[in-house]
Parts: C-alpha cells; structure tokens; sequence
C-alpha cells in the first residue's frame, strides 16, 4: 500500500464509520483489507479504492472493511464502577422523574455482541424499581454480524467473568458449556443495525433517558467524534444522560453537555432548556 493509498482509504473509512487508523498503523490497514481486496479480484489498493467509492456493490464492500477494522471487544458489567452508579443513582432519579410516563428508554450505542445492552436490562430489573412501566433497552451497531450474536443471547463464559454471581444465577441459564439470557431480559432488549454518523438515520430512533457510549469513540478521529456526539445529543431527552467509556472524556467537546459527579463517576447530561 503506497501512503497516497493509505490516505484516500484511512480517509473514506474515517468519513463513513468514524473509525482512524494512525499513519504508523498503515500495515494493519494493508494487511486486514488484503482479503478484501483479493476477494473482488482487485489488483491493487487504488482499483479497491476507487471500488469502495464507485462500484455499484460499494455498500456491501465498504461493510466487509469496517468489519476488518473494527474492535468488537466487550463483557457483561464492564466498567462496574459507573454501572453501580448507574444503579444506585440514576436509577432511582429516573423512577421519581418519569413516574407520571412510566416510560423509559436506553441506548447501548456501539453494543457489539450486546453484554452491555442485556447488562442494562438486568440492571432495570435488579433494582425492581419499575415494576408495570414500559422500558425499553435498544442495542445498536454497525455491524451486522455482531448484532446476529447480540439478538442470540448466548455467551462462553469469559463473556462474564465481571458479572456479579447473583445476576448471573438470576439472568442467565446454563446451556451446554454456554450461558444464555433469560427471556425475562431479553423482552426489554432490541438489537438494530446503525451507523452513529447517519444523522438523518438516527433521528428516527426516538428520543432516549439514558445513552451508553462505551469504548467506540476512542476508536475515533476528532471531527467523527464531534459529528457522534452532536448526534447522540440529538437523541437524548432534555436532562438526559450519556455515559462514556473511563478512558473518553469530553473534554473538548462539551459545549452541548453538562458534567455530572456522581458518587463513582463522572457523567454527561444534555441540559435542560429554560423556558423564559
Ligand atoms: C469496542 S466495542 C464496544 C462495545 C460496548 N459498548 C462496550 O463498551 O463494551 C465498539 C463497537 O462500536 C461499533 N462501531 C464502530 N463504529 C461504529 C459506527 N460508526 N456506528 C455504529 N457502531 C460502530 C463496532 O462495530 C464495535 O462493535
């Protein structure tokens, strides 16, 4: 891969997924869209290139690079930090706020295989807290092949090496050498394909109480990462949550968020608008 190749293909990846690739990472783009480019009988990195931006089967070869490229790495109770807070405070806030709807709304964004999303669900139901309401805990990714996995509901048991045993006896039943979710969570949870940048995509998923956005941004180049957030500002409710991955921050681009302390951690909340 010449470095003009390297840049006109960092660059589309970048544009449609949001995902960087360090100039000093060029061999891992090379050597993970090698296969792609042999399977479409390509000669070399600019025809793939010039593919990817113009062939008619563009979409589904622009998919099989993202999969090449992305990192799907995910557990039950990841971060169990912020998912105690998550429980023990915006739990409760959430029950005394929305009592009047009894309706409310999650977002894994960025599930992968969909720990984080069942994680949330049993969380809900732990904490018994909204018992008749209707909850809704939605799961969004942009690959479809995790989200296959994610909508099976079956795990190895490395998958919940963090989870608390008593949520595992009590959300998960023992099948074979596997584990699979119980339907008692399943029934809150729903898995959709999305790509975090498509805007006009992500309005019509509704508006959400709480967004999880754990541990893609990092995979993300500075002006994707701005682009994400406006977005998923767009989807929160007025005074809603979002909760990003310990080693994210927003450091820079806060201004559509307020920071909140919580006991254990710090979190995002799109701010209330005063009526005047
Ligand atoms: C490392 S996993 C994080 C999973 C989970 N949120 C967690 O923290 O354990 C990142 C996921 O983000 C997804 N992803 C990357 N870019 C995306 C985009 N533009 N739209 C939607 N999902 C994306 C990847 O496919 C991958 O499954």
């Amino acid at each position: 891969m010449t470095p003009e190749e390297f840049r006109l293909l960092s660059q589309l990846i970048c544009e449609h997924c949001g995902i960087r690739v360090r100039e000093e990472n060029s061999f891992l783009l090379e050597r993970r869209l090698a296969a792609q480019l042999s399977s479409l009988g390509l000669a070399n990195f600019t025809e793939y290139h010039r593919y990817l931006r113009f062939a008619p089967g563009r979409q589904a070869a622009l998919e099989a690079a993202v999969e090449a490229l992305a990192t799907h790495e995910t557990y039950f109770y990841r971060e169990a930090s912020q998912l105690e807070s998550f429980r023990e405070e915006l739990l409760p806030k959430l029950a005394r706020d929305c009592a009047s709807s009894r309706r409310l709304r999650f977002w894994s964004a960025g599930c992968s295989t969909g720990e984080e999303a069942y994680t949330i669900a049993m969380l809900v139901l732990d904490s018994r807290l909204f018992k008749g309401w209707r909850v809704e805990v939605v799961g969004s990714d942009i690959s479809p092949r995790v989200l296959a996995l994610a909508r099976k509901g079956i795990y190895r048991k490395a998958a919940l090496r963090e989870l608390p045993t008593e949520l595992l006896d009590r959300y998960l039943a023992l099948l074979g050498e596997h584990y699979a979710v119980r339907e008692e969570v399943r029934r809150l949870v729903s898995f959709h394909r999305a790509n975090l940048l498509d805007e006009e995509a992500l309005g019509q998923g509704g508006r959400f109480e709480v967004i999880f956005c754990r541990n893609v941004m990092i995979y993300f180049d500075p002006l994707a990462r701005r682009r994400l957030l406006r977005n998923l500002n767009q989807n929160l409710v007025e005074g809603g949550h979002l909760l990003l991955g310990s080693s994210e921050s927003l450091i820079n681009a806060a201004a559509d968020f307020e920071l909140v302390h919580l006991k254990r951690d710090l979190v995002y909340r799109k701010p209330v608008r005063s009526v005047t």
